[in-house]
């Protein structure tokens, strides 16, 4: 069994996660709406997630909505001591499956007593307020208000720590004044890389950042070179993307998504895998710095 220890750990506030974790968004059904089409695979990828060391698992409430979290409980709960869950909050699911922003301090207060219940806990590990200020991305707005409201929900013990979600660097910058900031989650990988200042200044302040979609989520990173180099070195292309993030910045902690054990295996794999210098300025060309 691969031992991801190889990959190093992070800290996230006081709690410490090995870099390589589970992103559990792929567990509900189809559009992220509803059941999962395998429940018993579901649980089955969770529970062998957490026998081969994955300390790290991402979700949220509005996965499902409910569903992904109640996985989660039927699966690994009780939980272990070191199994640190990361959720986030800021949108509610309309019964069409749209996700719509959700930021008033009863939502924001729902939303974390939802994940309470759903995932059986007294207290939340770390919570990311998503923002959604642009469909398109990160996008500047005053975060205040919320990040107060999630800051009194931490101050009551509900929530340990708190995290923020598709937000630029002022907003980092910004959310600070009002709670400690344990880490940052955008989108970035190999082919989107507007996030490469904030993840240097991140790592030099010490802060996670955490990739989503770092395989590309809805939209599989597919690449010509992305494909040489994984045929040269005998490995999958998903699992050179992933090397590569893993080498990026020692910061950055992943949580790719999959609903089937044996895509786990091959992510999980990549512990082993440290890409020479000459492959990660080869990969580096997939993508642009906006
Ligand atoms: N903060 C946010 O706004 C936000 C947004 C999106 C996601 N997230 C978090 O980020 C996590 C990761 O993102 P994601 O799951 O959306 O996208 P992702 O990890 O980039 O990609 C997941 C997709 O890749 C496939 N896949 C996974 N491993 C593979 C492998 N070894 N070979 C081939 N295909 C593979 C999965 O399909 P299979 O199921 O078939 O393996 C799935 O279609 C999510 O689980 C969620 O926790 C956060």
């Amino acid at each position: 069994m691969v031992n991801l220890i190889k990959a190093g750990s992070f800290k996230l506030g006081n709690l410490t996660v090995k870099r390589l974790g589970y992103g559990a968004m792929q567990l509900a059904g189809p559009g992220v709406f509803g059941p999962p089409r395998d429940r018993a695979e579901a649980v089955a990828v969770l529970r062998e997630a957490v026998e081969s060391g994955v300390d790290h698992i991402d979700t949220s409430d509005f996965y499902g909505p409910h569903v992904t979290n109640q996985i989660i409980r039927e699966a690994l709960h009780p939980y272990t001591d070191d199994l640190v869950i990361v959720t986030k909050i800021g949108a509610v699911r309309g019964d069409d499956g749209s996700w719509n922003p959700a930021f008033s301090k009863n939502a924001l207060t729902r939303a974390v007593h939802d994940n309470l219940r759903n995932l059986g806990l007294d207290a939340l590990d770390v919570v990311n307020l998503r923002a959604m200020f642009d469909v398109h991305g990160p996008a500047e707005g005053d975060l205040e208000e919320p990040l107060t409201a999630l800051a009194e929900l931490q101050q009551q013990g509900l929530v340990k720590h708190v995290g923020l979600s598709n937000v630029t660097a002022k907003q980092v910058v910004d959310g600070r004044k009002i709670t400690e900031i344990v880490c940052v989650q955008n989108q970035y990988n190999l082919a989107h890389r507007g996030d490469d200042a904030l993840i240097e200044q991140l790592a030099a302040e010490g802060t996670a950042y955490v990739p989503f979609f770092p395989l590309g989520g809805f939209s599989p990173l597919q690449s010509a070179t992305l494909s040489e180099v994984a045929a040269r070195l005998e490995l999958t292309p998903m699992q050179v993307a992933l090397a590569w993030l893993l080498k990026r910045s020692p910061n950055i902690l992943l949580i790719p998504g999959t609903s089937s054990r044996t895509h786990l295996r091959e992510n999980l794999a990549v512990a082993d895998v440290d890409l020479p210098d000459d492959v990660m300025a080869e990969l580096d060309g997939i993508g642009v710095a906006a």
